[in-house]
């Protein structure tokens, strides 16, 4: 039986280091560090989600404001919104909440962000940075997902790692972190030729597919660790990963569970990035 991976718990932790850094930087800086979350158009998914973020900002002292723009607001107008907070000088961190309603176009808007405001690690700039090495900000979920690998005590260094699934915002930031630990990192998705044979040389294997218990027994190495991204609901309307956690739990080293794994990371490492960029704006 696997070890259970508590994201809860290490969220938590990764939280409470986040409020004890802003204590410093109010007390350095006389004000907190400012996160703008903007939310265009009314998906109860993304309201949810904003409304969490809100809230996690709240409890670690980080000033948090959100700004909710109709579904029908011009590519113009949301432009303009970011231009504004790229421009205040309280505003620390900068997140235009995904997917975006129309036909609002998601990489004309990301990259008017100002990159050492970009909290999600979404502008080229950042994207080039993490793939070449240099400081920038990371996306929260890959972020997230490194800090249970961690915590696992699981040695990279020369193991081979699995990332299912090529988005921007986990699969390709995933693998380029993966691969800055010296892991040797194959990149699958929904194309990928005798997937299951191909994730079961995988020491490490991340799950960010999008598809419902994609991920079986027959995907794991016995005592490979497992990471699900995924956020899914069954036929029942449940909470689901990529991964079946009945039948791999069984058999690999580690696991997260879906909820309470790598989903609680996510926000912790908004806070901490947050954070990061007030302090790397203030020199
Ligand atoms: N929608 C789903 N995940 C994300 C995320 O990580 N960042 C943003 N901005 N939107 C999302």
């Amino acid at each position: 039986m696997a070890t259970i991976i508590d994201g809860k718990a290490v969220a938590a932790k990764v939280r409470s280091e986040v409020a004890e850094g802003v204590r410093q930087f109010v007390q350095r800086h006389g004000r907190a560090p400012g996160l703008s979350v903007v939310l265009a158009g009314d998906d109860q998914a993304s309201a949810v989600y904003v409304r969490n973020k809100e809230k996690a900002a709240a409890e670690v002292g980080i000033n948090g404001r959100v700004h909710r723009l109709s579904a029908q607001v011009s590519e113009a107008e949301l432009l303009a919104t970011v231009r504004n907070l790229n421009a205040d000088d309280a505003v620390d961190g900068i997140l235009v909440q995904l997917p975006l309603p129309g036909d609002l176009r998601s990489e004309v808007v990301l990259d008017a962000i100002d990159p050492r405001k970009d909290v999600d690690g979404f502008h080229p700039e950042n994207v080039g940075a993490l793939w070449t090495g240099k400081p920038g900000l990371v996306p929260c979920t890959p972020r997230g997902c490194m800090r249970l690998l961690a915590e696992t005590g699981a040695s990279l260094a020369g193991a081979r790692a699995v990332v299912l699934g090529r988005s921007n915002i986990v699969g390709k930031p995933m693998a380029a972190l993966l691969l800055a630990q010296h892991a040797t990192v194959t990149l699958a998705h929904s194309r990928t030729r005798e997937l299951p044979a191909l994730c079961r040389e995988a020491d490490v294997l991340i799950a960010a597919v999008g598809r419902s218990q994609l991920v079986t027994a027959e995907f794991v190495k016995p005592g490979a660790v497992v990471i699900d991204v995924g956020m899914n609901r069954d036929d029942a309307g449940k909470l689901c990963g990529d991964v079946d956690f009945a039948s791999v739990s069984a058999i690999a080293g580690a696991i997260t569970p879906v909820p309470g794994g790598v989903g609680p990371m996510t926000i912790a490492f908004l806070l901490e990035n947050t954070l990061s960029a007030a302090n790397a704006r203030k020199g």
